[in-house]
């Protein structure tokens, strides 16, 4: 595409004419957005990046292992995995709320990211993987004051905390043209295709308080679920896919006993751009097929149900 083609070689001529010769680290989050800047600016100055991928145990299954092999092992890129499982689960216990579940996972990714960013040593840009709807979501309705629709936490903070400058290569542009440079840039198609994954991971998959074992039943139903979608070659055709883990239990019989087991809602949207998203029409027969598979492959679930909610009124995640 001559268009990406020419926005690319802009875009590694800007980076270098803003870092110079100087180091800079990057938050890698396993998500095209990330994944892509760190490319971008890989190529425009190599090894003064670092990547840091942080791991709060909010990821889903398989997830860090693919993203240290990708970016380590095929890209050649410096990369600290920080392993801090511990760190955001113990801080989440008894957290139900679910801007304080953001707020805290946000404050501790930059303790986190400022820790390992130190064992770079004199880094002196951050690079992140802001896109456009990122930046509007944050600021909008104009003449009022300015309002944050939902804390990203990718947005705004981190720099000014840590006292870096910022390099945000893709902040005009939208998810499909993120999509059409990271093609550009030679990254597979198996992970430009990916649905987004939000920062703050299972946390807001999971609504109410979050514990090491609901988010074990929630991962292995999630990889279910996007298991059926890829073998029914539906991935491609939804924005995004998921399941969350409600909160609630329910009663179920099993054999000549009762459960009293967890009950899960699917969810699939098509979008555009994330801002607005209908829900998918899958078939009765690919609800009733994915249903039966996670109540008899998971542990802890009893129950499935699927969420025909569109956005607006609702949002894509549960929180
Ligand atoms: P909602 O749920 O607001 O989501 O309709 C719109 C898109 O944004 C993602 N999302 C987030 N991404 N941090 C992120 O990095 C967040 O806190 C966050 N909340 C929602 C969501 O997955 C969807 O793609």
């Amino acid at each position: 595409d001559w268009t990406m083609g020419a926005y690319r070689e802009e875009a590694i001529r800007l980076i270098r004419e803003q870092v110079g010769d100087a180091k800079v680290i990057c938050g890698l989050s396993g998500g095209v957005d990330s994944s892509v800047a760190a490319v971008l600016i890989h190529e425009a100055i190599g090894d003064q990046l670092t990547c840091v991928f942080v791991d709060h145990g909010l990821l889903r299954e398989g997830e860090a292992e693919q993203v240290v092999t990708m970016f380590r092992d095929h890209y050649n890129m410096p990369l600290i995995h920080a392993q801090e499982e511990d760190l955001f689960l113990n801080a989440l216990e008894g957290v139900s709320d679910p801007e304080v579940k953001r707020k805290t996972i946000g404050k501790l990714f930059i303790d986190v990211f400022q820790k390992h960013a130190a064992e770079v040593g004199g880094a002196t840009f951050l690079a992140q993987g802001t896109l456009y709807p990122d930046v509007i979501e944050s600021v909008s309705f104009s003449g009022g004051p300015s309002v944050t629709i939902k804390s990203h936490h990718n947005v705004g903070g981190l720099p000014e905390k840590m006292g870096l400058k910022l390099v945000e290569p893709l902040r005009e542009l939208f998810k499909d043209e993120v999509r059409a440079l990271g093609r550009e840039l030679g990254l597979p198609d198996s992970f430009i295709g990916r649905h987004p994954f939000p920062g703050p991971g299972l946390a807001i998959r999971c609504p109410g308080e979050i514990t090491r074992e609901k988010l074990a039943i929630l991962r292995r139903a999630d990889a279910i679920y996007i298991d059926q979608i890829r073998k029914h070659g539906l991935y491609d055709e939804i924005w995004q896919a998921f399941v969350a883990l409600l909160p609630v239990r329910t009663v179920g019989v099993m054999g000549d006993g009762r459960t009293y087991d967890y009950a899960c809602a699917m969810r699939a949207v098509t979008s555009v751009d994330g801002m607005t998203a209908d829900y998918y029409p899958f078939t009765h027969e690919f609800l009733g097929e994915t249903a039966t598979r996670i109540i008899n492959e998971v542990r802890g679930i009893n129950r499935v149900t699927y969420d025909v909610t569109s956005k607006p009124p609702g949002t894509i995640e549960w929180e």
